[in-house]
């Protein structure tokens, strides 16, 4: 496909001269977009337009008509597989072409900037934009974003990360407070974004509609100037979600550079008049003028270059990444064999149920529908794999797509199956139930389906199931029903082809959840706080989120973060983990060797997790820091390296406000899945102890625990007038009570008189502390 180049600016831009050609008026102007799509020109300069366009998994180019819901049509795209599908694939290599491709169709259409990918935290499963996202843990999150951004970017055209920040749910999405303390917010959901703008530098970072601690994101100082410019160092372009700017001035003010859609130019009145009346320094508009046109003339050498992509090879690799995102979570034997991968000997007697084979769910709704170029179906696809027809019966009614009742089609699938060699039911999530704009109440696949998976299992014991659905169903109601669960996501426009040759044993099934499959929706962290009320949602379980919370609680899940099947297996062994330099320059390689120990080619998916068993604060049991993908042949054995550094051992410190890291034992596993380690290896790591600022407020025990409080106050204690404690400082009392005050601050011991000091012994030891700079 092939389409004509504009040009969109009249040549390079020289961003200082122009900043001082411009006037008020029109760099007012810049900084909002000139209709739903576009950039702002200023003609009489030569600044061009560009176009901007969802995203995230295909080009959502609208010619005619706008919105931001997907409703009007689109020119034709590859739809890849959503989020949630390449999320599962583990795969930065294949994301990274993935996203080459994507970047290839945008430039293709003349468009500058492509309005992805969704980096947000899977908080829940309820979330009905979860298809848009990687998973429930920020390393996947973020190391997956990075290889799309760094793919698409590749090709001469942007990426907008989004949202930032702490948009993990649909409910209120434009209004609701998500209340979260910053040690949650930097360790869960910021480390995604921090990692993906650090290493792949997105042209643009799209702010999130949501409120964070009670201020807009996109009025966020902190979220938009601290944390990612000053902290971060990232120097792109902040765009507002649409329709997401309350108030123009703060926005600016906070460094969002560009409000989009245009809301009528008001906004840019109002920027005029702030620097005018001197309310905003005009240094803060010019800074965001900067930024846009520097984002022009990033664009500029591809625009200028006439494009064009092959769209079967784009369809060819949507299937190879349907199929790598793909997840069989079970595959039990009948009569002694696993019943995955069919034969194609046998594909003549194969009964093909469900709708959804015909009519694929394959993608989400809202503003990440894109309008496919082809769309393979499982059902034909199938018969082209396995070279014979199969045989189909619907099994249940998609409304406005199948004729009939359930009950209908249930017995008549069912008359079907008991003669079939094999039953293979396509069940799933029906559309309206997951989509941009509100989230789900239940994890439930619709009774219909379930009725129909009980009447097929009770007259033929070879079933095996295909779900689409963009975010986890509870499998915990049926799943005892059925020997095989091969789990699709959203897969895409080729996702049809996948399933053929996942199914036949074309491919090995190499997909790993990135998000844990809970037994039922009581089970999730969230459960009760989710999606909040009254404008606000309280991050209550903090940073336990997804498998944290379930390996916290030692609770039974359905299928663990990390699990995934494949037609082989794979041995771990020679895992070691070597320590070398101390402190913020510590590293820690950690090192397997993979064998393939099956009989078929396939992939693992090395997930290296670390945890630490003593801490001042609570954390998680293992979290996941590093994960390497390899493809090996039978018998076929490779050694995998991870390196991991400080940060990766560190946590956020609530009072010093710091990653830090806290000497001692780290236990470092590899496994299979947060629930299948093959080894655990511990490692002793240096670091300077802990010093966190010390006041009168702050316990015996934490003064005790201090390198230097401590000595300043087995000091005061070895004084000969101490009450209960030896000329060494140490503590004369019984147990009970030395217990006790460990907890209790320093000035509550210096008010109770007799005991241990009084006032002046507690102002002798501030003083110290003062002169040794560690009072806060
Ligand atoms: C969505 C964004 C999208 C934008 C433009 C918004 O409603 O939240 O993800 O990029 O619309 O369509």
């Amino acid at each position: 496909m092939t389409s004509a180049p504009t040009t969109t600016t009249a040549g390079p831009l020289d961003v200082e001269r122009l900043i001082q050609d411009l006037t008020l008026e029109e760099k007012a102007s810049l900084t909002s977009g000139l209709d739903f799509w576009h950039t702002q020109p200023v003609e009489r300069l030569g600044i061009g337009s560009v176009m901007v366009t969802d995203g995230p998994h295909g080009l959502r180019k609208q010619d005619t008509s706008a919105d931001h819901l997907g409703l009007a049509e689109s020119v034709p795209a590859t739809c890849f597989p959503t989020a949630a599908a390449l999320g599962s694939t583990w795969d930065v290599d294949l994301l990274r072409r993935v996203g080459s491709a994507l970047g290839r169709e945008t430039r293709a259409n003349d468009v500058a900037v492509l309005l992805g990918p969704g980096i947000n935290i899977k908080r829940s499963p309820l979330c009905g934009r979860n298809f848009e996202y990687f998973s429930e843990d920020p390393v996947v999150s973020g190391d997956l974003g990075a290889a799309l951004i760094e793919g698409i970017q590749s090709e001469g055209v942007g990426t907008s990360l989004k949202h930032f920040a702490v948009n993990n749910q649909e409910t209120d999405r434009m209004r609701v407070s998500a209340d979260v303390d910053e040690r949650t917010l930097r360790e869960i959901y910021l480390t995604g974004f921090e990692r993906a703008v650090t290493r792949a530098k997105p042209w643009t970072v799209m702010c999130a509609y949501n409120k964070v601690n009670g201020t807009y994101a996109s009025e966020h100082p902190w979220l938009l100037t601290e944390v990612l410019r000053d902290e971060w160092g990232y120097d792109g372009v902040v765009v507002s979600d649409w329709g997401a700017v309350a108030d123009r001035v703060p926005s600016l003010a906070a460094g969002l550079d560009l409000e989009m859609p245009n809301s009528g130019n008001i906004g840019d009145a109002q920027v005029v008049e702030a620097v005018r009346s001197g309310a905003m320094d005009e240094a803060v508009l010019d800074q965001a003028v900067r930024r846009l046109l520097t984002l022009l003339s990033r664009a500029l050498p591809a625009a200028a270059e006439p494009s064009s992509y092959d769209a079967g090879a784009h369809h060819a690799l949507a299937r190879e990444a349907a199929a790598a995102g793909s997840v069989l979570l079970k595959n039990d034997p009948v009569d002694g064999t696993p019943l995955l991968p069919l034969r194609a000997a046998d594909a003549a007697g194969v009964l093909v149920v469900g709708e959804f084979a015909r009519t694929p769910r394959y993608q989400g709704a809202g503003s990440s529908q894109v309008n496919p170029t082809r769309l393979d179906d499982a059902l034909t696809a199938i018969g082209e794999v396995a070279g014979a027809d199969v045989s189909f019966a619907p099994g249940f009614t998609i409304e406005g797509v199948t004729e009939g009742s359930d009950e209908q089609l249930r017995d008549e699938a069912v008359e079907a199956a008991r003669t079939a060699t094999t039953v293979v039911v396509f069940l799933g999530l029906p559309a309206a139930d997951e989509s941009e704009g509100y989230d789900r109440d239940h994890l439930d696949l619709p009774d219909s389906q379930v009725a129909l998976l009980q009447a097929l299992a009770e007259v033929n014991p070879r079933l095996v199931v295909v779900l689409a659905n963009g975010s986890a169903v509870a499998l915990s109601g049926w799943e005892h029903l059925t020997p095989a669960v091969l789990e699709t996501w959203l897969g895409g426009q080729a996702g049809g082809g996948a399933v053929a040759d996942l199914l036949f044993g074309a491919q090995s099934p190499s997909g790993r959840l990135t998000e844990t499959i809970p037994v039922s929706l009581r089970d999730t962290p969230a459960y009760g706080s989710f999606p909040g009320e009254l404008g606000h949602v309280r991050y209550g379980e903090g940073v336990l989120v997804g498998y944290r919370y379930y390996d916290a609680k030692g609770m039974t899940v359905s299928y663990p973060f990390g699990h995934g099947l494949t037609y082989t297996s794979f041995e771990h062994t020679d895992v070691t983990a070597t320590v070398s330099g101390e402190g913020d320059d510590v590293t820690v390689t950690v090192r397997a060797r993979i064998t393939n120990t099956g009989t078929v080619r396939g992939a693992e998916v090395v997930q290296v997790y670390v945890g630490d068993p003593e801490s001042v604060v609570l954390r998680p049991e293992r979290e996941l820091k590093g994960f390497v993908k390899v493809s090996l042949e039978p018998g076929e054995s490779r050694e995998v390296e991870v390196v991991l550094d400080a940060r990766d051992l560190s946590y956020w410190h609530p009072t010093l406000r710091a990653w830090t890291l806290e000497g001692g034992e780290f236990l470092v596993s590899v496994g299979a899945s947060s629930r299948d380690l093959r080894a655990t290896v511990s490692v002793d790591v240096t670091a300077p102890p802990l010093a966190a600022p010390l006041s009168d407020d702050s316990t015996f025990g934490e003064w005790l625990d201090h390198p230097v409080g401590g000595e300043l106050l087995r000091a005061e204690l070895a004084r000969p007038e101490t009450p209960g404690a030896d000329d060494q400082g140490n503590l004369e009392i019984d147990e009970t009570m030395a217990k006790m005050l460990l907890d209790m601050p320093v000035r509550v011991i210096a008010n109770f008189a007799g005991m241990l000091f009084d006032r002046d012994g507690l102002a002798r030891l501030l003083d110290q502390a003062q002169e040794r700079s560690v009072r806060a």
